[in-house]
């Protein structure tokens, strides 16, 4: 793929890139929304993700080229975030915007090449990787240094600031801190970052439903603020509590009245997520994959009875591989309303498996489920 960059950059742009960076895109093991509510999440990198390849210009405009979306030009002098079918454009602009805001000194504007064998809108966050890629490319272009985790924080703030997308530093912290064959585990009150070794003989198997919800950001908004109502509901009789993941079970069964039932079920998601985290933490250093497995389907059990955020594409795909005794457990990854499943398997689980399960779906909803079988790969990089 860095050779397809650097051509695709050449073809487009008419001479050589300067600079060339990769980032991998992430699933999310376990841990659903509980980043932005200062929470413990588990992810892992994949060894798919986004190419980006850069050169300077001499005059102060943006040149951006996708093969997939096209051409998109503006200004260093209007970093603005863009609509309608330029809108890919906005994560390396706002990161473009939020590195200037923190010292990279950029005078003149440049051209970039996206390239990427990451499955878009399959919930395996190919947006956190372009920001990325983009933030490595553009800091080595100009001088800029900083480490991996102030770099995975320039980038979320360019999605919830430029891109408009209230998410918490999963995406960006596992695209930045991923390493081969670990899971990177992240306790999001302080942002603190660690890998796992993966247990031998495991694997992943994604299965995107290619069914998503027509309002997708505007879904993961509304649980945004469902859980700050809810911790602010929680707050008049917990006031040291300043996240929903410092609020425990018996705090919450306390509150249920107030909260009512829908906020109640969403900071239950929460709460639980949290243990399930620990627990799977747990079960791993035990080499107790069933309950690590166990786990991951309850997971996605809470996500579609207390956080809706799951569809009935993503409940068929869980339920029907967790039946399987090669699967240990399989939960949605991500943000959910639609986008992908997430199998946790054994060597046993072969593509014969995966393609029973495909056409069931298939029968099921008219619908193609597009396999992916991968494993955990390295974070971002200069190439
Ligand atoms: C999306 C967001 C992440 C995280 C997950 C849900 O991937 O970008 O920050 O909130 O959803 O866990």
């Amino acid at each position: 793929m860095k050779q397809e960059v650097s051509h695709l950059f050449f073809d487009s742009f008419g001479v050589p890139a300067k600079s060339m960076a990769f980032a991998p895109g992430r699933i999310e093991f376990i841990g659903n929304h509980t980043d932005y509510n200062g929470g413990l999440v588990m992810g892992a990198a994949v060894t798919e993700g986004v190419f980006v390849a850069v050169a300077p210009r001499a005059d102060r405009k943006i040149s951006l080229f996708s093969r997939s979306a096209g051409l998109v030009e503006t200004s260093l002098d209007s970093l603005e975030p863009l609509e309608g079918e330029a809108f890919w454009a906005n994560y390396p602009l706002g990161v473009t915007k939020v590195l200037l805001e923190n010292g990279l000194s950029l005078s003149h504007g440049f051209n970039l090449a996206v390239d990427s064998n990451l499955p878009i809108g399959a919930g395996l966050s190919s947006s956190a990787a372009f920001e990325l890629s983009t933030a490595y490319v553009l800091a080595e272009l100009c001088g800029f240094e900083a480490d991996k985790k102030t770099f995975a924080q320039f980038c979320r703030r360019a999605e919830n600031e430029f891109v408009g997308m209230p998410c918490g530093i999963l995406d960006q912290g596992v695209s930045a801190f991923g390493q081969a064959d670990s899971l990177v585990c992240i306790d999001c009150a302080d942002e603190l970052f660690g890998t796992k070794a993966m247990p031998t003989g495991t694997h992943f198997w994604i299965f995107n439903s290619n069914k998503k919800h027509a309002l997708v950001e505007s879904a993961y908004s509304d649980r945004h603020k469902e859980c700050h109502d809810a911790l602010a509901i929680l707050q008049k009789g917990y006031p040291e509590a300043e996240t929903l993941s410092q609020i425990s079970q018996s705090q919450l069964d306390a509150t249920a009245d107030e909260l009512g039932d829908l906020l109640y079920r969403r900071a239950c998601h929460i709460v639980g997520e949290n243990d399930r985290v620990r627990l799977v933490e747990a079960a791993l250093d035990e080499g107790d994959l069933a309950a690590v497995g166990a786990a991951l389907s309850v997971s996605h059990m809470s996500s579609r009875d207390n956080f809706a955020n799951s569809t009935p594409e993503l409940d068929f795909l869980a339920e029907a591989l967790n039946e399987l005794d090669s699967v240990y457990g399989a939960r949605l990854t991500g943000g959910g309303f639609g986008g992908a499943v997430m199998a946790f398997t054994s060597d046993a689980f072969a593509s014969a498996d995966a393609d029973l399960v495909a056409k069931a779906y298939q029968k099921e909803f008219g619908l193609e489920a597009t396999v992916l079988h991968t494993r955990a790969g390295n974070g971002g990089c200069l190439l």
